[in-house]
């Protein structure tokens, strides 16, 4: 029987169309004379973001490792939304790779309260770590507590970054769902970059690739990065094999993320009319489902095993919460398999 995957938009697998365009890509050793189609995507990504120049890295994680490791120094500290990917998800990069702590505020919808952001800068003493470095998500996940992949309005990332310009701090805004958001919104991905001096995407998420993720960013930034990316391994080979995939992705699988969003609100409607769960589909921005678990029986994990044996994967974001995310590989005959087997777990 067919899986029904909502546990991510990582699970997609290349479609056959992108595995054609990976086998037939020009290669080189990019750590030796260059791959040409790592530079043809590095470009590429850069033109859409407006930056300088863009590095291609194994994943997500990694480009945010690399910003981080890029502009600060051991001894600093990160501004950033608590349930930030960066801060929960990246087993403790920051302190134990680059020796940086950080200082986290409380945002359930992302977006950081300004005054409060200008509160947090350390100031300048022998006593205080430097404040080196803002982080933004886009779409910002969540914790749960809120609804999930909220799209950060271009408004308050200008006002964001407008304070943080006048506080001398850079700004990184993790992009993994970037696109989601320029999808959704139908702001170009340049008009959030420009809100950041360095941006991470990813293209293994919605897009629908294997492996891969950027960091861009301006050009005495992308030295250190370059650096940074070298340091930890994430310098490859033939990796244009890769990056091809990514080339496709870019010109096949943007525009499409609006379908999976309009998804996400069907399956948001769907739960919301079960007894035990709370989901408004009026609060899903793009393709991240929270549904809200208030049942006498259920918990989200009970939920997630009593799915499973009807082939449903999902995953639980916190102890109250179960999270669902369409990408590529889910479709209208899925959500109506969520159906029925959330209420056959529910009875
Ligand atoms: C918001 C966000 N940032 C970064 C990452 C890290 O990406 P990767 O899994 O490629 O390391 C993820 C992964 O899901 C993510 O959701």
């Amino acid at each position: 029987m067919r899986v029904a995957d909502f546990r991510s938009d990582t699970v997609t697998r290349p479609s056959s169309e992108m595995l054609a365009a990976m086998v037939a890509a020009p290669l080189g050793d990019d750590v030796l004379e260059g791959d040409p189609t790592v530079a043809r995507l590095e470009s590429e990504v850069a033109r859409r973001l407006g930056k300088d120049g863009a590095w291609f890295v194994p994943s997500g994680t990694m480009a945010n490792s690399i910003a981080v490791g890029s502009w600060t120094r051991p001894g600093d500290e990160l501004l950033l939304e608590r349930s930030a990917h960066m801060v929960q998800w990246e087993a403790g990069a920051a302190g134990a790779l680059h020796g940086v702590q950080s200082l986290t505020l409380h945002a359930p919808d992302g977006r950081l309260d300004l005054d409060e952001v200008r509160r947090s800068v350390r100031m300048r003493s022998l006593h205080c770590p430097r404040t080196a470095l803002i982080c933004v998500e886009q779409t910002f996940m969540g914790s749960g507590e809120g609804p999930g992949g909220r799209v950060l309005p271009l408004e308050h990332l200008g006002q964001l970054k407008a304070l943080a310009s006048e506080l001398g701090i850079p700004v990184h805004m993790d992009g993994a769902r970037l696109f989601n958001a320029s999808v959704a919104s139908g702001v170009d991905v340049r008009n959030y970059a420009a809100c950041a001096d360095s941006v991470s995407v990813c293209l293994s998420k919605g897009l629908g690739c294997p492996v891969g993720s950027l960091i861009a960013g301006p050009r005495d930034f992308l030295e250190r990065a370059r650096l940074m990316r070298k340091r930890l391994g994430g310098w490859m080979r033939q990796s244009g094999i890769l990056a091809a995939a990514g080339l496709y992705a870019l010109e096949h699988n943007v525009a499409r993320l609006a379908d999976d969003h309009v998804l996400a609100k069907e399956l948001a409607s769907v739960l919301d009319g079960l007894e035990g769960l709370e989901c408004s589909p009026n609060q899903v921005e793009s393709n991240i489902v929270m549904a809200r678990v208030a049942h006498r029986r259920h918990d989200p994990v009970s939920l997630m095993e009593a799915l499973k044996r009807h082939n449903v994967l999902v995953l639980p974001q916190n102890a109250t919460t179960l999270r669902f995310v369409t990408h590529l590989d889910v479709g209208t005959e899925d959500v109506a398999r969520v159906l029925v087997a959330m209420e056959d777990a529910l009875r």
